[in-house]
């Protein structure tokens, strides 16, 4: 099979415009390679999708998984402890399947941590877009906080605040302002479901979430109507958004049935746009980016700012 590599061109077509030479470089450096599959295996592929979307046992997002969540990222926070290495902020969840979406199908990754090296790329070019000159940055839904680290290589001087439910997300964060690896950094605890109202933004901020916002399924409302109170500059997400998919296409209604099994967000685009229509809010970009996991396309892109 030949191996393909993507190439800036990819990426601006996914984004639909130009990316910096910043990106380009970091794109070289993750060295993103991999493979197509045969119709053989996308058949065994397809299959294995299905058998997810009957099988009973997949875990569904909600308020009474707190406790896996602290679980996980705790582990996160005994590395961080033994190796005091901001490594130690990467999720342990990356790379488990050796298949991926890529432009509106699988393939399979030849370099390593390929899924965690492509989000990493968005999320840098979000950052180098809406972030780079904000006064603060505040990541929603953060864990161990490895996007906000990166952060700082694009805006020197920013009050980096990372948000999460669970305790040990903030003590990986407060225990890395603390090492010295970025003083200018805060853990701070935060529930989508119950915002917390003492919360304000800097001036000239950005809020943004990767893949944290999916877990409250329908209970959207509660964070859209703090986002409207708090008034952020702009609010940047990547997660699963249904409405950007194609109606009729397999691979797409897949990832669609797999968002739903495992009560992912759902409504929220439409949300958005009932309180554009209201004049509440302005929403300025809504797409796909045509990458994700082997069962999700998760990483949709919208970019909304609420109405002063
Ligand atoms: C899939 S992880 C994503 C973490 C990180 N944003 C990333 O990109 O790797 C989902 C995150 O959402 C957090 N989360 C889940 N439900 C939450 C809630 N109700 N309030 C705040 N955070 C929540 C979890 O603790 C976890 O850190």
């Amino acid at each position: 099979m030949t191996v393909q590599t993507i190439q800036p061109a990819d990426l601006e077509a996914i984004l639909g415009e130009p990316v910096s030479e910043r990106l380009k470089q970091r794109l070289a450096e993750f060295d993103l390679r991999f493979t197509e599959i045969t119709p053989q295996e996308r058949d065994q592929y397809i299959l294995e999708a299905v058998r997810a979307l009957v099988n009973p046992e997949i875990k569904v997002a909600g308020e009474h998984r707190i406790g896996d969540w602290e679980r996980g990222w705790g582990e996160n926070f005994d590395i961080f402890c033994k190796t005091g290495n901001p490594d130690a902020a990467v999720p342990l969840y990356f790379g488990k399947h050796p298949i991926v979406r890529w432009r509106r199908r699988w393939v399979r990754p030849v370099s390593e941590s390929f899924d965690y090296r492509i989000i990493c790329l968005l999320v840098e070019y979000a950052m180098e877009r809406y972030m780079k000159d904000a006064a603060g940055i505040y990541e929603f839904g953060c864990g161990p906080g490895y996007h906000l680290l990166r952060a700082r290589k694009i805006n020197p001087t920013a009050r980096l605040v990372g948000l999460d439910w669970t305790t040990a997300s903030q003590k990986i964060l407060n225990g890395m302002a603390a090492s010295g690896i970025d003083p200018n950094l805060e853990g701070r605890n935060f529930d989508f479901y119950h915002p917390d109202e003492t919360l304000e933004f800097l001036p000239n901020s950005v809020a943004y979430s990767v893949a944290a916002l999916e877990q409250v399924g329908p209970r959207h409302e509660e964070f859209i109507q703090f986002m409207l109170r708090k008034k952020p500059e702009l609010v940047v997400h990547f997660e699963p958004i249904d409405e950007v998919l194609e109606k009729d296409d397999l691979h797409d209604q897949l990832s669609v049935l797999y968002s739903n099994k495992r009560n992912y967000l759902r409504g929220y685009l439409p949300r958005l746009e009932e309180l554009e229509r209201e004049g509440r809010l302005t929403i300025h970009r809504k797409q796909r980016v045509h990458s994700g996991s082997f069962f999700i396309e998760g990483h949709s892109l919208i970019v909304w700012s609420p109405n002063r």
